[in-house]
């Protein structure tokens, strides 16, 4: 059940698509080179969580590639016509009813995830348009979040250190590589992941060539330390910095300000391997998977599994809190 919301100057709260059907040109720059950039977000009871800070990153990696995109408020309006549409189809068919105008079948299996939180992802994707045009392609994306990825917030994950090549510093000298712009080029990231798998690992670390710890293909790496007991405890997060050629996560920075207000103490690398083992404990961050606690890089447990499993509850706690 996927529900397709087009920006679209003539409709102000976006024209829905039926996503069973063709709705694309196949001479879009987004399908023929990638040429775009999107954002993915999490909509929990309804309510779309941080969109302010993803609405202000679509912007700034639109900035990054000289794109002219939509404004905040036509992506606002867009987004509530998508979530309301998605929440009307699920409704309707959990009650085993037909799906309505713009829906897209697969309804009875619906049932079966009754007791599964009220989540949705939504996708803002914006392309440069069709070839020799000079109007992007605008639209909002409604779906169902992948359950691997519930599982692992659950079960955590093991991850393989992976070589991306570039050096730490590259971003500000080749702004061409648009490091810091989530731009639609994710085949890479894809298959570093495709490539973790196949050597039975979940997930990827990037480290740049000169052996800093950058991000994982589609997460933010987070470690964590905490000495002492009682009120005296000591519990100090940490991100590789933000300007090594990294996505500023959107949700390492609501986590971070959270966790700044409950006492702990932060930090923003540079971050080496050798941290990571050292670490009490290490969590790949993103806005769909949550808090993905990693119990293993190359093969090494991080950490104990009483203290991870401690330390991931707080920063559960700090993230539900959050905004
Ligand atoms: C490369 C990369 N880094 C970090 C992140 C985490 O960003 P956010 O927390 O805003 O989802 C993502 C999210 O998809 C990503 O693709």
């Amino acid at each position: 059940m996927t529900v397709l919301v087009f920006l679209d100057p003539s409709a102000p709260d976006g024209r829905i698509a039926d996503a069973s059907k063709p709705t694309l040109m196949a001479t879009d720059q987004g399908a023929t080179r990638g040429d775009g950039v999107f954002e993915s977000l999490l909509v929990v009871g309804g309510t779309p969580r941080k969109p302010q800070a993803h609405l202000d990153r679509l912007d700034s990696s639109a900035r990054a590639m000289d794109l002219q995109i939509p404004s905040q408020d036509a992506w606002r309006r867009a987004m509530t016509t998508a979530v309301t549409e998605f929440r009307r189809n699920r409704a309707s068919a959990r009650a085993g009813g037909a799906v309505g105008a713009g829906g897209t079948g697969e309804d009875s299996r619906m049932s079966a995830t009754e007791n599964i939180p009220d989540e949705m992802v939504l996708k803002l994707i914006v392309t440069r348009g069709v070839e020799g045009s000079t109007i992007p392609t605008a639209w909002v994306q409604a779906s169902e979040p992948p359950a691997t990825g519930r599982a692992q917030r659950e079960s955590g994950i093991d991850v393989l250190l992976l070589e991306r090549g570039y050096d730490s510093s590259i971003a500000e000298r080749a702004p061409w590589l648009l490091l810091g712009a989530k731009t639609l080029s994710y085949a890479v990231n894809m298959a570093a992941l495709r490539y973790a798998r196949v050597h039975g690992a979940d997930d990827v670390i990037f480290t740049s060539g000169d052996g800093r710890v950058l991000e994982g293909p589609t997460s933010s790496v987070l470690l964590a330390h905490a000495e002492g007991g009682g009120p005296d405890r000591v519990k100090r997060l940490i991100t590789p910095q933000l300007d090594s050629g990294i996505l500023p996560g959107t949700s390492q920075g609501a986590l971070f300000t959270a966790a700044k207000a409950a006492g702990w103490e932060l930090g923003y690398g540079p971050v080496e391997p050798g941290d990571l083992f050292d670490a009490d404990g290490v969590w790949l961050i993103s806005s769909i998977r949550l808090l993905a606690p990693v119990n293993h890089i190359d093969g090494r447990e991080i950490g104990s599994p009483g203290v991870r499993a401690g330390l991931t509850a707080e920063l559960n706690q700090l993230i539900h809190d959050a905004e």
